[in-house]
């Protein structure tokens, strides 16, 4: 092997092993931060070097010029599902406790990866997903949810909808039995979840809005969790505020704890763009300039695919409000949450990784348990609510 290509072998390795996010890490146990989906996406012949060098470094990789999905590409360069459940069980047994937590929902799921992997660990979990997003629902059920294995799809319940009206949130199928349906997530609450379906896969409209079956119920909530920032999605006070007192109402009567994340920092108030090499793409972190009054932002994440020459502009892009730490413990007690506990984990400094490996190849830092915290270029914050 020439030298070039091995310093090339060492890049990719040392990329595969750093895991994914906005300011990823090596750690197993940690997290990455995420981006957010919409129908902005832009699929482009590559025409410059905006944003990477291209070379001839791809020999040895994927002869393939089919242009993978966006999903695909998000979960890959954002999403650590495995360190997010391993902090879900800590945060239980610490808050919580007496038993162990089966059944949780994923709300802002997008392509509920989380929700999959939390199946997979234990065949007595289950798992509900919601999201505003149909296209990643589906696309879930037939590359994520086909995975957990042959009781997958009766152990999770993936439902299109607005979090602030949960209600009203439809049920959606990919041919599954006529039991399931049926149902609503307004229908869901409280009740034992029956899951005698024989679960077909490959057909069948996505999504149901018949009346509910008495029968197909839902376990109540160990926890709820809210990650990769999605509760900036919500931008007004009080809709924050309306949606932790719906986690509130999902969660179990025996006690249960909801989990979000934010990020912050001097760096998340300005412009900024950051880039990182995966084997076969570049990822591209957007951040607009910052507004100060509304404490609002637009994020867009953009892929340039090596091999296929082509760059997805605007594959996933939103508008965020950056909740302060203390806005948003207030907005959980408002709700009803008992206590509030946060932990914090400082990222790499921007200023150093835009130029260098790129953002995503970070410390191995953990979060801790925190009741001050100096601010940083940035950090990354675990925000858990505990209903009792
Ligand atoms: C940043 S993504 C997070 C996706 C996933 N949780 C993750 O960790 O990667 C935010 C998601 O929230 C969804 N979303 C935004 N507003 C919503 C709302 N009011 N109700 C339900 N889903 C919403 C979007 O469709 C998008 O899939």
């Amino acid at each position: 092997m020439g030298k070039q290509k091995h310093a090339k072998k060492q890049r990719q390795q040392q990329q595969q092993r750093s895991r994914r996010g906005f300011y990823g890490s090596e750690e197993e146990e940690e997290r990455n931060e995420v981006i957010v989906p919409s129908s902005e996406e832009e699929v482009e012949k590559k025409t410059d070097n905006e944003e990477e060098e291209e070379g001839n470094e791809d020999e040895e990789e994927d002869q393939s010029t089919e242009c993978p999905s966006k999903f695909s590409l998000y979960q890959e360069s954002v999403q650590s599902p495995k360190g997010d459940i391993s902090y879900l069980q800590k945060f239980f047994l610490m808050y919580v406790g007496g038993r162990l937590p089966l059944h949780l929902q994923e709300d802002f799921c997008g392509t509920a990866l989380l929700s999959a992997e939390w199946l997979r660990s234990d065949s007595r979990r289950t798992a509900v997903g919601v999201d505003l997003d149909l296209e990643a629902l589906t696309w879930s059920l037939e590359n994520n949810v086909n995975k957990i294995g042959a009781d997958g799809y009766s152990r999770i319940s993936l439902f299109h909808g607005d979090v602030l009206q949960p209600k009203a949130a439809k049920l959606v199928k990919y041919k599954i039995q006529d039991d399931m349906k049926n149902m609503t997530l307004d229908d869901c609450e409280g009740r034992s979840l029956e899951t005698e379906s024989a679960t077909e896969v490959g057909t069948g409209d996505p999504i149901t809005d018949e009346p509910v079956k008495e029968n197909s119920m839902l376990p109540p909530r160990d926890i709820v969790c809210a990650f990769n920032y999605s509760c900036c999605c919500l931008q007004k006070r009080r809709d924050l505020v309306l949606y932790f007192k719906h986690v509130l109402d999902t969660l179990s009567s025996r006690g249960g704890i909801f989990v979000m994340d934010v990020y912050g920092g001097t760096s998340s108030e300005h412009g900024l763009r950051l880039q990182r090499r995966f084997p076969n793409f570049t990822y591209i972190w957007e951040q607009a300039e910052f507004d100060i009054i509304h404490r609002t932002t637009r994020i867009s994440l953009h892929y340039n695919l090596r091999k296929q020459q082509r760059k997805i502009r605007h594959a996933f892009s939103y508008s965020w409000r950056l909740w302060s730490l203390p806005e948003i413990k207030d907005c959980l007690e408002e709700a009803g949450f008992k206590s509030v506990h946060f932990w914090i984990r400082q990222m790499p400094d921007t200023r150093e990784v835009r130029n260098s490996e790129g953002f995503g190849v970070g410390r191995d830092v953990k979060y801790e348990e925190v009741s001050t915290f100096e601010q940083q270029d940035a950090w990354n914050a675990y925000i858990v609510g505990v209903t009792n």
